[in-house]
């Protein structure tokens, strides 16, 4: 399919998702939804990627769901367009591969909200993080009141929801709200680099061990220690479990075939 506000670019297993519409910031709009919505349904079909980093062009990562867009909407169209955002970035958080989020720059409202159903963010110096959101007379609607208080806790969650606070980088890195801060010209390096990292490992362990942290967070712990368990022992009916243990005892690199 042709994207006309996303680029997307797949070298060695690694697709590179790029929000392009830098004039306004790549603000999502529901043409980028819907663009997103459909690219996640091809890269979770395509065999061919092992890893997904989503990143921004120009200065912004995203700078927030398209305000322009939602001025007009009345409150159905509001939930609506609020229930489609959540619906793709679940999607997006629910794919059987690992996405990474390279925060090039802006995350504000949407865009932190779209970098936190990523399963792991790298940001640039540039990057700043929040969720403005109050200031324009709406609460956060692509998930963000349920996915920074379980990033971050709740206290730290509610002052930035309440305040609209803006925070670079490092404060982002200091309350967990980032994995790792690089200079800006190491960003898509660092980004490759950590799929690379993952794509060498067993493919259907990395899968299991996502769905695993994904569900069990849901529920309670006894239910949680249920599906790892259940996961845990899908393992063992791979060919790769075989190879990875065989590798170890040969005292060699273990070679992984997604089987
Ligand atoms: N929705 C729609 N358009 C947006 C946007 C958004 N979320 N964020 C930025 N834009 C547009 C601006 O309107 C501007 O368009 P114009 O050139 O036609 O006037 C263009 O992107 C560039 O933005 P500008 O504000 O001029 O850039 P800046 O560098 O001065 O400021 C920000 C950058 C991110 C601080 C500022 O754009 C901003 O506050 N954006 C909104 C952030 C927000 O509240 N997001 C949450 C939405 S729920």
């Amino acid at each position: 399919m042709e994207y006309s506000k996303l680029s997307v670019k797949k070298e060695n297993g690694t697709a590179i998702v790029k929000i392009n519409n830098p004039q306004s910031l790549n603000a999502l709009d529901s043409t980028i939804l819907g663009e997103l919505d459909a690219l996640f349904t091809e890269l979770e079909n395509d065999c061919s990627v092992s890893a997904v980093i989503l990143t921004g062009e120009g200065k912004a990562f995203v700078a927030g769901a398209d305000i322009t867009e939602m001025s007009g909407m009345n409150a159905s169209q509001g939930k609506a367009f609020g229930e489609k955002g959540a619906r793709v970035f679940r999607k997006i958080e629910l794919l059987s591969k690992p996405v990474i989020a390279a925060v090039n720059g802006y995350a504000l409202g949407g865009g932190c909200e779209l970098a936190m159903c990523c399963d792991i963010r790298i940001a640039s110096e540039k990057a700043k993080f929040g969720q403005p959101e109050v200031g324009l007379g709406i609460t956060p609607g692509f998930s963000g009141t349920q996915r920074l208080p379980r990033l971050v806790g709740i206290g730290k969650a509610k002052e930035l929801i309440y305040t609209a606070d803006v925070i670079d980088a490092g404060e982002a890195y200091r309350i967990g709200l980032v994995n790792k801060v690089v200079e800006p010209q190491e960003l898509m390096n660092t980004a490759i680099a950590l799929a690379e990292k993952i794509a060498k490992k067993a493919p259907i362990a990395v899968k299991n061990s996502k769905e695993a942290i994904n569900r069990g967070m849901q529920c309670g712990m006894d239910e949680a220690i249920n599906i790892e368990a259940s996961l845990f022992g899908l393992c063992f009916a791979t060919e790769d479990q075989k190879e990875g243990m065989k590798a170890f005892m040969e005292k060699r690199e273990a070679k992984f075939n997604n089987r």
